[in-house]
């Protein structure tokens, strides 16, 4: 069993100031919205990892296909002795980078969700003798103080998940990660493609209504941890294409005329019948785009994979 150990970045009462503040400024604007973060608790990361095997969720299939096509170019390209991983997750993908490393030392996977963090990194501790494993809990958008470990450094960060950051947030994002790169490093990032709209929906609205309930999970969580009185039948699931903006927006609509409290908030907040509140945005991307948000941010484009259908990309851009 190689050391596996969990550091907390972030206190918990700063979470839930954290959180505090995201739902007041949240259920206070017009239209209302709740950042995608707060979906993720033990609950929230067990339905991801269901979406991940629904068959209208792509992505994931489509990004483990490159992963296992590629990882041994993405080792010979980086050489990476340490691989940090943001939004690890269940660190499911990640494996197959981690196995193609044979020089790696140090895994540090970088998540808010503690139980996915605790369940994958001890996990991997368990299977792979020789590799620590520092498991940090943080949020990745808030200033990343990672642990002294030997170069060069890898980072990853998969899924997709930088959709779910608006155009702004990912190029102050983009900076801070280049700003954890030396000379050597790398950045190996997943973006979903844009494609027919048909087939991005129904990813995000599945038939056995899986992703519904990962929506609606983000009241189950405002309800336990700020005494809110969310009926989460109450609302209904809805995922659209912007066209204008291509992503994909998942929104919560009130089926009737209500007001909901939120005592800890001391906070009453209506909502119309029909009202929708955005509860995350999935940008989908090109390589051209890609290739400028990288540029934007110091980072230059070196390599670009997709899967054999063209639906997801995997990008190794490197500091400039
Ligand atoms: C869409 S899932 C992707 C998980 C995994 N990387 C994959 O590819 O399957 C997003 C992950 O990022 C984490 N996450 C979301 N927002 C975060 C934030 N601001 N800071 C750290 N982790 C975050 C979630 O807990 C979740 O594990």
């Amino acid at each position: 069993m190689s050391p596996f150990l969990l550091t907390r970045t972030l206190p918990e009462d700063a979470t839930d100031a954290a959180l505090r503040a995201d739902v007041l400024k949240g259920l206070t604007s017009t239209p209302k919205t709740l950042p995608p973060k707060w979906f993720y608790d033990a609950q929230g990361s067990e339905l991801f990892e269901k979406i991940t095997e629904l068959p209208e969720y792509y992505p994931t299939r489509a990004e483990r296909e490159i992963l296992v096509g590629r990882a041994g170019e993405i080792a010979a390209a980086t050489g990476a002795r340490t691989l940090v991983e943001l939004g690890s997750g269940s660190s499911e993908k990640t494996r197959y980078v981690i196995d193609a490393l044979t020089g790696l030392h140090t895994y540090v996977p970088v998540d808010v969700s503690e139980s996915a963090l605790t369940q994958a990194g001890q996990a991997l501790a368990g299977e792979r003798p020789g590799l620590d494993v520092h498991a940090l809990i943080a949020d990745f958008t808030g200033g990343l103080v990672l642990p002294q470990t030997p170069g060069p450094r890898l980072v990853a960060f998969l899924g997709g998940t930088i959709g779910n950051l608006l155009p702004a947030e990912r190029a102050a994002f983009l900076a801070s990660v280049r700003a954890l790169l030396s000379p050597g490093d790398a950045l190996l990032l997943g973006t979903d493609l844009v494609k027919d709209e048909r087939v991005l929906v129904e990813a995000y609205d599945d038939a056995a209504g899986v992703t519904a309930a990962f929506n609606k999970n983000v009241l189950t969580v405002i309800n336990r941890e700020l005494g809110a009185d969310f009926d989460p039948g109450a609302f209904e699931h809805v995922a659209l294409w912007d066209a204008d903006h291509e992503w994909i927006e998942m929104r919560l609509r009130s089926r009737t005329a209500q007001t909901v409290k939120v005592p800890a908030l001391d906070l009453a907040v209506h909502f119309a019948a029909g009202e929708e509140m955005r509860t995350e945005v999935s940008a989908k991307f090109r390589r051209d785009g890609v290739r400028a948000e990288l540029a934007a941010a110091g980072l230059e484009l070196a390599h670009w994979w997709t899967d054999g259908a063209d639906r997801f990309a995997l990008s190794l851009s490197v500091a400039r």
